[in-house]
Formats: C-alpha cells, sequence, structure tokens
C-alpha cells in the first residue's frame, strides 16, 4: 500500500469514528453540552429553583414526551418558556439519547 492509500484510508477511519461517536454521544455528555444542567442541576435533582422538575430517574418514554411537547409548545405551562429556549439545541435523537441516561439516574 503506497503511502498516499495510507492517509486516505486512515482519514477515512478517523472521519467514519468521529461519526458514530456524535451518533452515540450519551445522554450524560449531551445534557452538559446542551445546558440541560444549568436549570436542572448537574445531577439532575437539584434544580437551580425549587419548582422547576427533578428529573433523575424519570420513565424514559414519559420524559422524552414531555421534551417533544415543551419544544413544540403543546405544553405550556406557567414555566414552560424558561425551558423552550433551549430546546431548539436538541434533536429527537439526542432528547431519546438524554431521557434514557436520565432514566438510569437514582
Ligand atoms: C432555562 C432553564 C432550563 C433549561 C436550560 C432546561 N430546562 Fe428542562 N425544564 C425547565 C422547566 C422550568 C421545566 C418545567 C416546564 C413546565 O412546567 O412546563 C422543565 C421541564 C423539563 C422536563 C419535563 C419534566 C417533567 O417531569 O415533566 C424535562 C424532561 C426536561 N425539562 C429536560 C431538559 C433537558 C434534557 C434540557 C437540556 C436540553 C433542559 N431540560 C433544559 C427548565 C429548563
Amino acid at each position: 500500500m503506497n503511502i498516499t492509500k495510507q492517509v486516505v484510508l486512515a482519514s477515512a477511519v478517523t472521519l467514519l469514528s468521529s461519526i458514530a461517536t456524535t451518533a452515540m454521544a450519551d445522554g450524560e455528555a449531551l445534557y452538559k453540552a446542551k445546558t440541560c444542567w444549568s436549570c436542572h442541576g448537574k445531577d439532575a435533582k437539584t434544580p437551580i429553583i425549587p419548582i422547576y422538575p427533578i428529573l433523575a430517574g424519570q420513565n424514559k418514554d414519559y420524559a422524552l414526551n414531555q421534551m417533544k411537547d415543551i419544544k413544540s409548545g403543546a405544553r405550556n405551562n406557567g414555566q414552560t418558556a424558561a425551558m423552550q429556549g433551549v430546546m431548539g439545541l436538541v434533536n429527537d435523537a439526542e432528547m431519546a439519547e438524554i431521557a434514557e441516561w436520565l432514566s438510569t439516574l437514582k
């Protein structure tokens, strides 16, 4: 194998593995990167304001549905607007990853 082929192959591998990492970025990393912790607390159970919900241990399907409804505006309580602003940062797959991780917390 000549050097050019090796370089091309190496970059293809690097590219593929970074795509895989992005797709499988775990819920915990997303929760931090997408600023969720800033309101819900780093451990997802110490919200900055007492009336903000505790997320740790929540059922994953329920949590995902709430996120989708908050994002779309279908859920609109007095506090919903606070969170809606950051929902543009997450897509459905990312919300599902986060919900999955939240459900594993005690
Ligand atoms: C600016 C503060 C803020 C940020 C940032 C924020 N949230 Fe929220 N979140 C709230 C508030 C307030 C509510 C309650 C909304 C309501 O009453 O409708 C909420 C509700 C929720 C709920 C529904 C909880 C339940 O029991 O029904 C989930 C799940 C959730 N947030 C997850 C997230 C995730 C994941 C992120 C990051 C992508 C995030 N939040 C970022 C403030 C925030």
